[in-house]
């Protein structure tokens, strides 16, 4: 069993309330508009390439190389390990890493220019 989700959003220190695991969430991804559903158990990064979405980059799928990196444009995620490879100045600005992250709510990702 995976460990605990710990959560994050463009205010990190602000508590999430625990989501059931069985959790589905609407994901879109700007630009372009594609949206996907977004299950609590997997990451964004998961659950983007289930719904056959090939959109975000990625290399370690780890949380450590950042080549995921994109923009929560609102909602909040949690991340499965305990420091994603994210400043706290990134997370303040909302940058998020999907490969980690597990959506906590409807969310708005926006993807690097
Ligand atoms: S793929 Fe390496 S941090 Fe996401």
């Amino acid at each position: 069993m995976p460990p605990p989700l710990r959560p994050t959003s463009s205010a990190p220190h602000q508590a999430i309330p625990a989501c059931p695991s069985e959790a589905v969430f609407h994901a879109a991804i700007q630009p372009g508009g594609a949206v996907f559903d977004a299950p609590a158990s997997l990451s964004l990064l998961q659950a983007a390439e289930q719904a056959g979405l090939s959109l975000l980059d990625s290399s370690c799928r780890n949380g450590t190389c950042r080549t995921c990196i994109c923009q929560l444009v609102s909602g909040q995620v949690r991340y499965r390990i305990e420091w994603p490879g994210l400043s706290l100045d990134e997370k303040h600005e909302g940058y998020i890493l999907p490969c980690v992250a597990h959506a906590a709510s409807d969310v708005v990702i926006k993807l690097p220019s």
